[in-house]
């Protein structure tokens, strides 16, 4: 019994049935899927959570109910960055309302005092004290990719796809290649052809057909809608079947359920296709619905690389919709979507929020993936170390209070960019 009533458009809110295979609406606009949440939420409580499996499918109220191809994912580590908090200089307002700034941090310190590692927090250090880490390197495939993948690949396969195909910038290929062989289908990964090499070599060694082109992720894109029909492909790109969103969106449940029924102030994430960005905040909404939480939303920050700014370009230019980026280049593969198919719903849910967008440099990203290395033990993907430095604007600018709970989102573990990282720690070397 599924709690999924109806696939809805996510701009012309047209529905479609959930039962067969279905891909973009006719408006060419991505599908959401829709549940009887009265229903989920009569069995999803923070207590059942407490004897079911520490894997996203513990959600399952929320999720597509297929028996789940799993390898593990979800259920990621929230660390609480002492050191790196400290680290980052926070604008602390004026002598008058510092001492009611800090009064108001002390009650929400004595509210939130287990945190979600347990420890008590105050804020007396300086810094970000409320800095937390979701590492995200730890799900399989090293990527948050798996949480999409998992629940894409289990509907096809319910739904009796014979070949899964995906273009990717170089996680989403692994974790799709990961969970087909899981599945025992086929998979067709397109990539370009600079790729980081460990991705090349784990979807060859799940034992997909891997292929490369000189161009970007929006030209794989293109190469697998081209060749989907006469092949018998089932489509798993970003956002083109509805149910990577589904599983993307646990990090929102997890976020909620680690820190105890509550929600963060503030939400920082790199931004390339959004589906994170987008699967949280329908998260949110799912929960405002069941009555888990209220109006009140963290204020979501899409961070992107300077090569490759869409979404920054358009919330800088108050536009709904982003323009396609010319020329994109980053070291940040994952972030290398020049033209991403969600930019309606990323911008509007970046006003809804309340939250911003920013760009960090290539060699930013690299400088503080060295930092949150050696400060927090944590090796990160360039796309998660993008987080630290935009903690570190927003705090500069007052944008981030110091009282505030920040999460930053490590989407994927350092060891596949090997590449970008011997370089970065070849020219760090002293001389
Ligand atoms: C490590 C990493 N971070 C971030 C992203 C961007 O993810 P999203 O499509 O959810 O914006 C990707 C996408 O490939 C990625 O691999
Ligand atoms: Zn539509």
């Amino acid at each position: 019994m599924t709690n999924i009533v109806a696939l809805e458009c996510s701009a012309c809110g047209k529905k479609y049935g959930a039962t067969v295979e279905q891909h973009l609406c006719t408006c060419g606009r991505p599908l959401l899927a829709r549940y009887d949440l009265r229903r989920a939420a009569a069995t999803l409580t923070l207590e059942n959570l407490k004897d079911r499996p520490r894997t996203l499918w513990r959600y399952a109220e929320v999720l597509p109910n297929d028996p789940p191809v799993s390898l593990g994912e979800g259920m990621t580590p929230l660390v609480h960055a002492v050191r790196l908090g400290t680290s980052i200089s926070a604008k602390r307002a004026g002598a008058q309302a510092k001492s009611s700034i800090s009064t108001t941090g002390e009650g929400v310190a004595a509210k939130r005092s287990i945190s979600a590692t347990g420890e008590s927090t105050g804020n007396d250090k300086g810094g970000l004290q409320r800095l937390y880490i979701k590492d995200e390197g730890l799900n399989p495939t090293g990527s948050f990719k798996a949480r999409g993948m998992t629940a894409a690949v289990s509907r096809a396969k319910q739904l009796g796809a014979k070949a899964l195909a995906a273009p990717t910038a170089g996680n989403a290929g692994g974790a799709l290649a990961a969970y087909a062989a899981a599945a025992g289908l086929p998979a067709v990964i397109v990539m370009p052809a600079d790729t980081p090499m460990a991705n090349v070599m784990e979807c060859q060694a799940f034992g997909a057909t891997v292929v490369k082109l000189n161009g970007l992720i929006s030209d794989c894109g293109k190469y697998v809608a081209e060749h989907k029909d006469r092949e018998g492909w089932y489509d798993v790109s970003t956002l083109k079947e509805p149910y990577r969103v589904e599983g993307k969106k646990t990090m929102g449940y997890e976020l909620w359920e680690q820190f105890g029924g509550k929600l963060p102030d503030v939400i920082i994430y790199p931004t390339g296709g959004g589906v994170g960005l987008i699967g949280m905040c329908k998260a949110f909404d799912e929960m405002q619905e069941m009555d888990w939480i209220g109006a009140e939303r963290p204020r979501m920050v899409a961070v992107q690389a300077e090569g490759c700014a869409p979404i920054v370009r358009a919330w800088e230019a108050h536009q709904s919709s982003a323009q396609f980026f010319q020329n994109a280049a980053t070291v940040a593969s994952g972030l290398r979507v020049p033209g991403p198919s969600g930019d309606l719903m990323i911008l509007s849910m970046l006003r809804q929020t309340n939250g911003t967008a920013l760009t960090v440099t290539d060699e930013e990203m690299l400088h503080a993936g060295r930092e949150l290395a050696s400060l927090e033990g944590i090796f990160a993907a360039p796309e998660g170390a993008a987080t630290v430095i935009a903690a570190r604007k927003l705090a500069a600018s007052g944008w981030i209070k110091p009282e505030e709970t920040v999460v930053l989102f490590n989407t994927g573990t350092g060891y596949k960019y090997a590449e970008a990282w011997q370089r970065a720690l070849q020219s760090a070397r002293p001389e």
